[in-house]
């Protein structure tokens, strides 16, 4: 007999095959029962005929209960109404446990209660759909740097610096020093470009951010790739193929997961690089002519505005020359004008917000320096960091993607808490 996942089934057409799976949903009649099984690689309908099959199998098939486990036994046959297009004719069904009660039934659940159950809520179609993209982004993410020449780095989790500003850190004790779980690999990831050239991160970053909005985790996962003689321009260019390496990927290979999330997937075959590009202070006047009077020059986008600018394109916008004083210490000021620096945000379109937060960074000593002093950062913490300035400094640029925030749009998932196996968010650490 040969075992196989249902994602195998289509190499079995008309052969019988035994599948390890859980009853994910029932419907029977008299003579017919139709079981919906899944095993983690997919999704399958298991039709069972009274009049083909042992009495106690068609019995076992009208009482078994959600989420219970089983062996089934059938004959894998080509389905074109279904989307997976194979259905399994069951010859016989080994009952492995029975499943009592199971919480999340077939009708409808209150976010609270499905967040409480996410241990079990990751089974149902449409997060095991999200996981899937999720994962598909994260290949299509190492294949990317992978055949750019990146070398996988790996910042450390636990930090003595904050690179992206001091109001947002988790505190922990590191014996009896302070330290602060990592908010950005970034500032090692500049060291490891010294060292391999062009190199990039996946990991973990955590925010103490009492934001509670569809945008925000406390912990949320980022690609962060730095790169050596990579100037401002030049990193937009490596951002565009990248963010549409990972749609195209998705969209190839993701048609059955896009459907079941119902995906307008002709939004996501525009977007092909290079995306359109407009300055901090072109974007301001656009608000304005808008009718956004709430904002000026100098203020940070709030996501209404950012909403507003990404309606205006059906591809990603790069937001790009902010002021200097509402962006990080390290980023490169423009020559030509100082008070705008050489950075720029990449915002999705369809209201899901900034994905990527990237920039030059600064390379001069003395520039770093008094940029330290200004923002109030604690010199002998950053020694290490100013020191790579110090041996041989370059122009380098890099940019950081939350994987969340991308996996939503992609996705088209209304909050970012359906984008990761189990968020952290204000007022939740369970399960
Ligand atoms: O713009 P941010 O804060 O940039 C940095 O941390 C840089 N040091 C990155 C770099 O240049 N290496 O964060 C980058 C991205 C944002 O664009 C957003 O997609 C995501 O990380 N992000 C969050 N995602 C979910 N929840 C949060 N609280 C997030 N904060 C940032
Ligand atoms: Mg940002």
């Amino acid at each position: 007999m040969i075992k196989a996942t249902i994602a195998e089934l289509p190499k079995y057409v008309d052969k019988e095959v035994k599948v390890g799976a859980w009853i994910a949903n029932k419907r029977s009649s008299g003579k017919i029962a139709f079981l919906q099984l899944r095993d983690g690689s997919g999704f399958v309908q298991g039709v069972i005929v009274k009049s083909d099959v042992a009495e106690e199998v068609f019995q076992t098939a009208k009482s078994i209960t959600q989420e219970s486990s089983v062996y089934v036994t059938g004959t894998v046959q080509k389905d074109e109404r279904s989307p997976f297009g194979y259905e399994l004719l069951v010859t016989n069904i080994e009952l492995i446990h029975t499943s009592t009660d199971y919480p999340i039934t077939p009708k409808e659940h209150g976010t609270e209660f499905l967040m409480d159950n996410r241990h079990l809520w990751l089974r149902s179609k449409r997060q095991h759909a999200v996981m899937k993209v999720r994962n598909e982004i994260i290949r299509a993410t190492y294949e990317f740097f992978n055949e750019n020449g990146f070398v996988k780095v790996d910042p450390p989790i636990l930090t003595g610096s904050a690179p992206e500003g001091t109001t947002e850190l988790f505190a922990t004790k590191y014996f009896e020093e302070d330290a602060y779980l990592s908010q950005s690999g970034q500032l090692y990831m500049e060291a490891a470009a010294m060292a391999l050239g062009k190199v990039f991160s996946f990991g973990p970053t955590f925010r103490a951010e009492k934001s509670k909005t569809r945008r925000h985790l406390i912990e949320f996962w980022m690609i962060e790739p730095e790169m050596a003689f990579v100037e401002f321009d030049e990193n937009l260019k490596v951002q565009e193929q990248y963010v549409s390496y990972v749609v195209q990927s998705v969209l190839k290979n993701c048609q059955l997961e896009l459907n079941t999330l119902g995906r307008d997937v002709s939004k996501l075959e525009k977007i092909t690089a290079p995306f359109p590009r407009i300055s901090y202070d072109d974007a301001i006047s656009f608000l304005h002519e808008k009718g956004f009077d709430d904002i000026e020059w100098g203020d940070d986008f709030g996501s209404p505005h950012e909403t507003a600018i990404a309606e205006s394109f059906d591809k990603p916008v790069f937001i790009t020359h902010y002021p200097t004083k509402i962006k990080p210490f390290y980023m490169q000021p423009d020559p030509e004008r100082e008070d705008v620096v050489l950075c720029a945000d990449l915002i999705a379109p369809e209201g899901y917000g900034e994905i990527i937060g990237g920039s030059e960074r600064i390379h001069d000593m003395d520039l770093l320096n008094k940029r330290v002093e200004e923002h109030q950062l604690d010199p002998e913490t950053y020694k290490w960091y100013l020191e790579l300035r110090e041996y041989g400094s370059v122009p380098h640029s890099g940019f950081g993607l939350g994987l969340e925030r991308t996996v939503a749009w992609i996705t088209g998932v209304e909050h970012v808490r359906e984008t990761i196996p189990f968020p952290r968010l204000l007022n939740r650490l369970y399960p």
